[in-house]
């Protein structure tokens, strides 16, 4: 089954045929809220808002955990993230949709793995293409499918959050490689591949990242709603398509 995790933006799935509602206990704590199953255009689609229902749990706090955790018990396979990014490759402009292909992880003291001293023995993921390559094609399939432009590929930095970046921190993440930033690709990939999760993720660019294009002289946080529900109007067409092509 596909599970969709919902950022800041969508917190519901308009075209899911809602079944049944379920609150899953974990042994990492509570996930953001109770899963959403239901199913688009006849296909079993199960959905969780990151932030929760009503938006209230910053990046920071998010259970990453008890989420991936409470997907995998439901014998999800793979799993579609939905995250707000600013922009920092010029192109990369608000409202523009990417399927990034690699990770840099700035985060800190976010509980980043399963794997304890009490419950297992040293363990190690492969992580070199954090995203699921399959995945990932599914999603540009899909998008090409939808007639909606995407970029393919990009490097997403994960920031602590919650606070935006300094104009001097977006120089450095771009000198390090990245083209896009946001607050909740980790440790939410990295979980996802150590129980064994196909991920992927569809970024939407609500902004241009602090110093650069229309946010030199700051980010007008104003603006971002109204670019983002334009954009996760586009990217619900994506979903659809996504959710069509499921081989499973
Ligand atoms: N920085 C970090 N996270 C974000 C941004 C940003 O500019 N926009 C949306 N999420």
């Amino acid at each position: 089954m596909l599970a969709i995790i919902g950022g800041s933006g969508l917190t519901r799935l308009a075209n899911l045929e809602v079944t049944r509602r379920q609150v899953v206990r974990t042994p990492h704590g509570e996930p953001s809220g109770a899963l959403t199953f239901g199913r688009i255009r006849g296909r079993e689609v199960v959905f969780l808002a990151r932030h929760g229902y009503g938006h209230t749990i910053p990046p920071h706090e998010v259970n990453y955990c008890a989420n991936i955790w409470a997907l995998h018990s439901q014998k999800v396979k793979d799993v579609v993230s939905v995250a707000s990014v600013g922009g920092i490759r010029p192109d990369l402009a608000p409202g523009t949709l990417a399927v990034p292909h690699q990770i840099i992880d700035y985060t800190h003291g976010r509980r980043a793995t399963f794997f304890t001293r009490a419950n297992h023995s040293v363990t190690h993921i492969d992580f070199t293409h954090p995203y699921c390559e399959a995945l990932r094609q599914r999603l540009l399939r899909a998008a090409a499918a939808a007639g909606e432009a995407v970029t393919a590929g990009g490097v997403y930095a994960a920031t602590q959050g919650p606070r935006l970046e300094t104009a001097a921190e977006i120089d450095r993440l771009e000198r390090d490689g990245a083209d896009m930033v946001g607050m909740t690709g980790m440790p939410e990939a990295a979980l996802a591949r150590e129980l064994g999760l196909c991920y992927a993720a569809i970024a939407v660019v609500v902004n241009h990242a602090a110093g650069r294009g229309g946010s030199t002289g700051g980010i007008r946080l104003e603006d971002i709603g109204a670019i983002s529900q334009a954009a996760m109007e586009r990217l619900r067409n994506i979903l659809d398509q996504v959710v069509m092509l499921d081989d499973g």
